[in-house]
């Protein structure tokens, strides 16, 4: 399956929630890949502390073979493709857009052959540019993280709106839901997916232990029990009940 995740602002929560959703799924016996998109921004590999020597970028511009660029953490089955901070967009990397789809198809075809992967997740820049549509445009279903920040929302709009377009499946996921608030946010949310048209996956709440954590560690290897990780792992079966392909 791949899955893509997004959002309007940044700070969401999309970088923690895939990367705790990989460490689940390699518990569960699956073969996943978490390729990083955010090509400005990205942090995948501060999240699994990789020291990465090739990245994505070198391999979208030519530089290196599919397998130099992912890494095998640790003794599981989940590996990364780390990206390093790049100015330019990944389409502006390729004469036109079908090229930079094709290298990016191209990739998960070698990774999928040379590991045999399941599921490869997208975690993409925020905001409405041309690598997060590129990466929308490839999947079975676009993951929109979302706060309650009305900025995050309306954008939220926008995104949703965008995927329709490109005729991909859309899913919305609320994040850093204040607890004693979620009652009054669970049914304002629903209303809001309800005109959307657009499928709501469920709320995670603020997690302390997660928002303290500063992306030095993952919760769901580390207490997966907690809050968070039982939460996550509910949306996670909503996420894999379908197949959209
Ligand atoms: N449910 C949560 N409760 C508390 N803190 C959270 C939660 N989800 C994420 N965080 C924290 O929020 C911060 C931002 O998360 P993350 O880096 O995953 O966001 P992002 O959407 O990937 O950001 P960017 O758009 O900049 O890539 C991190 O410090 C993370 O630990
Ligand atoms: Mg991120």
């Amino acid at each position: 399956m791949l899955l893509s995740f997004h959002s309007y602002k940044g700070g969401t929560g999309k970088t923690t929630f895939v990367g705790n959703l990989g460490v689940m799924l390699s518990q569960k016996g699956k073969k996943v890949c978490i390729i990083d998109t955010d090509v400005n921004g990205p942090g995948l590999h501060s999240l699994f502390d990789i020291r990465y020597e090739m990245t994505l970028i070198d391999f979208l511009q030519g530089v290196c073979a599919a397998e130099d660029i992912v890494y095998k953490y640790g003794d599981t089955d989940l590996y990364i493709v780390p990206s390093k901070a790049c100015e330019e967009d990944i389409s502006a990397m390729f004469n036109t857009p079908g090229e930079a789809r094709d290298k990016l198809l191209n990739l998960m075809k070698k990774l999928q052959e040379k590991l045999g992967i399941d599921d490869f997740l997208f975690d993409c820049s925020p905001g409405i540019n041309k690598s997060s549509l590129l990466t929308m445009n490839l999947v079975d279903k676009a993951i929109i993280v979302s706060t309650i920040d009305v900025q995050d929302i309306r954008g939220t709009y926008v995104l949703s709106s965008m995927s329709s377009k490109l005729g991909t499946h859309a899913a919305l996921l609320f994040n850093r839901i204040p607890v004693e608030k979620r009652n009054d946010i669970t049914s304002i949310v629903s209303d809001f997916s309800d005109k959307l048209g657009t499928e709501l996956l469920g709320l995670i709440s603020y997690d302390d232990f997660v928002g303290k954590t500063w992306s030095r560690k993952i919760a769901m290897q580390d207490d997966p029990e907690c809050d968070y990780c039982v939460e996550l792992k509910t949306i996670s079966e909503k996420i894999l009940e379908e197949k959209y392909t």
